[in-house]
């Protein structure tokens, strides 16, 4: 008699929140936070597991973080040389459990309390998404709870919102610079990105990375858990002379907003070779004037990375993405993904942009990087449209893809307008030191 209770009770708990999940609408306060059917913010679950770092967080339609927990694999890839996936999967599946377990007891709510679970499920690793698209999905079935399946970039993108949703409205221009990506969009609702351009070889931060580790900073104790483009920028503020290694600019001919990075790095590359044979060091051992290196490293690279974004902002001009005349909108300009810590290319592009009218925004540094929180946040602002929320059998249909581009591709666009620009200069190196942190 007892267990047919606790059965029935069981039940009924299930049908409750299917029912709940189904029938929730969302309603808005007088401050315009949508809230669920029982009045309270709604809250969303997420999960992040597209590359090395496995993160969870409980965020609600505030934009307040209720709880977070993330487990970086850093130290690790950064002995090994790079990211080996299927190491990187080990790491994920031995983390996950403890990552969501940790977020929900810091938030102090179990999965019966959220509203929904969002999954990174695109683009990345494909042996690093599964695992965190499997325990979504596992979680989603088990609490019956919808699944909102999320893509990375857009993620990254949307970040800058979550502590800026009165200041940040759609449209605005966001440049993702990561260690798997770079490229700039047009972002003019939750779903609707179109592409201006993106890297065809590399990207800014493999590019750090890569430096970093031929210079010796990684083998440097005060480094062993930093990533290679952290260590870069720290040591470029110690340059006494900025200008004494110069590094080619990639693709300044070409009239689009495409970037290339193998440019760049076979050049750091080989700038160490010829330092380490003159000097008579062993390759891993530091090279002289590392400050300078890193200081000319970085330089080039915000260059590059500049002028690509100073185009797309004029080609948004052109085509009047920002309205004309009276109906004009703000400009905004997000700079996101893990290069977006970077002090020195977030005032380059700042100053820049705001020659052209454009306030610079990005997330608060800890969350440029991967994190649950950004997937979260992104689950809040599908599930405020009520855009791609997987109930029930649906939730089968949701599976990992390596690459997924964005809704439309404007690259091409961009080349026929054949845009010239008149250049702004990269600001001095030096005054940076004075914004480190
Ligand atoms: O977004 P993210 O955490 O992971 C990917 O999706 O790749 O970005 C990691 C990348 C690394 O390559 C790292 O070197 C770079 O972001 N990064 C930086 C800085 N902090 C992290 N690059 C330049 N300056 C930084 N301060
Ligand atoms: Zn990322």
């Amino acid at each position: 008699m007892t267990m047919l209770r606790k059965l029935l009770k069981n039940f009924d708990k299930k049908l409750y929140f299917n029912q709940l999940s189904l029938s929730t609408r969302l309603f808005c306060n007088q401050s315009n936070v949508p809230l669920t059917e029982s009045k309270r913010p709604a809250i969303v679950l997420g999960i992040e597991t597209s590359c090395d770092d496995t993160g969870c967080a409980i965020v609600n339609s505030t934009g307040t973080i209720l709880g977070e927990s993330l487990h970086s694999q850093l130290q690790f890839h950064n002995k090994c040389g790079g990211i080996n996936p299927p190491i990187a999967q080990e790491f994920h599946r031995k983390h996950i459990e403890p990552v969501v377990t940790e977020s929900l007891s810091r938030a102090n709510l179990s999965v019966n309390d959220v509203d929904a679970i969002a999954v990174a499920s695109r683009p990345g690793l494909t042996m690093s998404l599964v695992v965190g698209v499997r325990y979504a999905k596992h979680l989603a079935r088990k609490y019956r709870k919808p699944l909102i399946p999320i893509h990375h970039m857009e993620a990254h993108a949307l970040m800058a919102r979550l502590e800026n949703q009165s200041k940040l409205n759609f449209p605005f221009l966001c440049l993702l610079a990561s260690g798997g990506h770079c490229l700039l969009a047009m972002v003019k609702s939750v779903n609707d990105f179109s592409l201006l351009g993106e890297a065809t070889d590399g990207s800014p931060g493999e590019c750090f990375d890569k430096a970093a580790r031929v210079i010796g900073l990684t083998n440097l104790p005060e480094y062993s858990e930093s990533s290679g483009g952290r260590a870069i920028e720290l040591e470029a503020y110690k340059a006494t002379n900025a200008d004494r290694f110069v590094f080619p600019s990639p693709l300044n001919d070409g009239r689009n907003c495409q970037f290339s990075f193998s440019g760049l790095k076979s050049a750091a590359i080989t700038t160490v070779q010829d330092l380490q044979k003159s000097a008579q060091i062993e390759p891993d051992q530091l090279i002289p004037h590392h400050e300078d290196f890193c200081a000319g490293f970085l330089k080039a690279t915000t260059k590059h990375i500049m002028r690509k974004t100073q185009r797309a902002i004029q080609y948004c001009e052109r085509k009047g993405f920002f309205g004309f005349g009276a109906n004009t909108k703000p400009r905004s300009l997000v700079f996101s993904g893990g290069v977006g810590c970077n002090d020195f290319i977030f005032r380059a592009l700042s100053e820049m942009a705001s020659e052209f009218g454009y306030k610079t925004f990005r997330p608060p540094k800890r969350l440029c990087t991967d994190n649950g929180v950004m997937i979260a946040w992104n689950g809040i602002e599908r599930w405020i449209d009520n855009d791609q929320v997987y109930r029930e059998l649906d939730i089968d249909s949701v599976t990992p893809l390596d690459r997924q581009p964005f809704r439309t591709n404007l690259v091409e666009d961009v080349e026929r307008k054949n845009i010239q620009c008149t250049w702004i200069k990269v600001p001095s190196m030096q005054s940076n030191r004075l914004v480190m942190t």
